[in-house]
């Protein structure tokens, strides 16, 4: 990215990464790509995402809450957009007026949209869940039907999509899966017999879409994949997959602390001989997690972050780093040479998985992204 950039940390997201992977899934799957943005894009900048992810063939975005709705339409994004969970009915009316697609999965949730969808005299968009294994939302296979009749009997409801989300695609074991995926079809089945059909049908989280063909129906809806993060250590990207991500900051401060010093809050490092300590600008309100074990690049190679990560502020070891000035780049996640830290790693240190670590990322880190045109 050329000179370094005028902030104490921040992100570089490289769109053309995000717009080749999913175009990797499009043509992979031969189904439609339901980009999913929520969250900030996983951490990444939702509206640079969501364009890159249409650049790279995908027809829809997914998100999770009303304003992530309201920043995409804000954006000019015309694409669908489908909440893939919960909303309060205070915000139905807003949202049809976005044309957001909304997920169904009780007679109530016709009941409330559909009353909305009157008022303002539109068809409301809806996506019907079914509880197929993951015991959160959506409807038994055997109370869809009911909820599925009542939108196709709405005047102001157009049932879009049928769907389900996978709990287990993520691991070796298909049994679980499998079992889902007969679930899903059982629910489609009941709906079939009664003559109705959606225009969508989709099952696929990033897992599915790699390596399960039987889940792909028309439409796939990866997240993490299309940020070059593997779902799991069960299901590793195929080498086409390129990371978006890297986390940069600069050394602040390069100071030689005497033996029996000790470094940060609660002296939990003390240092043993003469030992030369780096100060990074970025902390725990930052989303750098405040947990042992953390290591950076600096001059292409891993140090430790020592002494607890403090709000704004953690320091790093660079006794064997040659000549270590201010303003030197420091990388927390991504590559320095040939060295790389990836979120994947971070998230093992951190007890947690690579979609944590980068969704933690704080508001307050800037993303700048590589592609200028987007
Ligand atoms: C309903 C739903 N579909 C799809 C996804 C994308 O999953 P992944 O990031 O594993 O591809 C998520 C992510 O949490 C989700 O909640």
């Amino acid at each position: 990215m050329g000179r370094k950039p005028p902030y104490s940390t921040w992100v570089e997201v490289d769109l053309e990464s995000i717009q080749a992977n999913v175009n990797y899934i499009r043509k992979t799957t031969g189904a439609e790509v339901m980009a999913v943005v929520k969250a900030n894009a996983y951490g990444h900048g939702a509206v640079p995402v969501a364009k890159a992810a249409l650049a790279g063939g995908a027809t829809w975005c997914a998100v999770a809450r009303s304003s992530e709705v309201v920043e995409l339409r804000e954006a000019g994004l015309e694409c669908p957009i489908l909440i893939l969970g919960y909303i309060p009915k205070e915000q139905v009316a807003e949202m049809l007026q976005l044309k957001a697609s909304l997920t169904v999965w009780t007679l109530d949730d016709i009941k409330k949209i559909g009353e909305q969808a009157r008022k303002l005299d539109v068809q409301a968009p809806v996506h019907l869940k079914i509880e197929t294994g993951m015991g959160r939302l959506g409807s038994f296979p055997s109370q869809a039907l009911s909820v599925a009749l009542a939108a196709e009997r709405h005047a102001h409801i157009q049932l879009q999509g049928v769907f389900s989300h996978l709990a287990r695609a993520d691991e070796n074991d298909p049994e679980p899966t499998e079992h889902q995926e007969k679930k899903f079809e059982y629910a489609l089945s009941l709906l079939k017999d009664k003559g109705i059909q959606t225009p969508y049908i989709h099952l696929a989280n990033s897992a599915a879409s790699l390596k399960r063909p039987s889940a792909h129906y028309n439409l796939v809806r990866p997240g993490i994949s299309i940020y070059g993060l593997p779902p799991s250590p069960a299901v590793p990207l195929p080498d086409d997959f390129q990371r978006a991500l890297t986390w940069k900051t600069v050394l602040a401060n390069v100071k030689t602390l005497p033996p029996g010093h000790g470094v940060s809050y609660g002296h939990e490092y003390v240092t043993q001989e003469q030992e030369t300590i780096g100060a990074l600008p970025l902390g725990y309100a930052d989303g750098y997690r405040r947990t042992d074990g953390n290591q950076v690049l600096i001059h292409s190679q891993k140090t430790p972050v020592i002494g607890r990560v403090c709000m704004d502020q953690c320091m790093i070891k660079l006794d064997h780093i040659h000549n270590p000035q201010i303003e030197d780049e420091v990388v927390l996640i991504g590559k320095q040479g040939e060295k790389e830290i990836t979120a994947d790693e971070v998230g093992r240190i951190w007890g947690t998985i690579n979609y944590e670590v980068t969704c933690a990322i704080g508001p307050r880190v800037p993303r700048l992204y590589r592609k200028n045109s987007m």
